[in-house]
């Protein structure tokens, strides 16, 4: 990852599809004095994404792209992210999967947060299968991207206990809450801050 200065802060894209609270999150994390990044732009694949509401509010660039052709809005993300001079995506929610190409392209420059204790429960409908399995334990990953799903190098990652009378709902929402401790800490950790 290039040098963190303390001066000029990393140019830092956010992708959502969602709700967005992660994006939020870091938003308010990237203000902090100790914050080695800067959000210049939020990507949507979803216009209805919430996230872009908080966005737009905040006056925060923004921009959607459905996907309906993923090579083409690829090319046009790339562009757009080259002209802004963009250094680091987070994917935060952001439920398209990205080309070899578009990876390769951003290589190590793209993070991910994943609601499990990654490599076990990839993919979608995470705490379902958790709770399905009966595990003890659950947790959150952030992870660098690479071309294989949920499965780049782990960056953090932060356990926590499921109870007896654990639902899918009471879940997220448990590891949610760990997700906005563990984002930050992981740019953080990338920076050696
Ligand atoms: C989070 O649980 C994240 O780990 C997963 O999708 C969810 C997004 O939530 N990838 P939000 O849109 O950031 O609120």
């Amino acid at each position: 990852m290039e040098k963190f200065h303390g001066l000029n802060k990393i140019k830092t894209a956010i992708f959502i599809s969602g709700k967005g609270s992660n994006f939020k999150n870091l938003y308010k994390f990237s203000k902090s004095k100790n914050s080695p990044v800067e959000i210049i732009v939020v990507i949507s694949s979803n216009k209805k994404a919430k996230g872009l509401i908080f966005a737009k509010r905040k006056r925060i660039k923004n921009k959607t792209f459905e996907f309906r052709n993923n090579l083409q809005d690829e090319i046009k993300i790339l562009d757009y992210l080259e002209k802004k001079k963009i250094k680091l995506i987070c994917l935060a929610g952001f439920m398209k999967i990205l080309s070899k190409n578009f990876i390769q392209k951003f290589s190590g420059k793209i993070l991910n947060i994943h609601p499990s204790l990654l490599p076990k429960y990839k993919g979608i409908n995470t705490h379902e299968r958790v709770i399905k399995n009966k595990e003890n334990f659950s947790g959150c990953t952030v992870h660098y991207v690479n071309s294989k799903l949920d499965s780049g190098r782990i960056i953090l990652q932060k356990k926590i206990k499921i109870i007896k009378k654990e639902t899918p709902q009471t879940l997220a929402k448990k590891i949610l809450k760990e997700e906005h401790i563990l984002y930050p800490n992981a740019i953080k950790k990338i920076f050696n801050l």
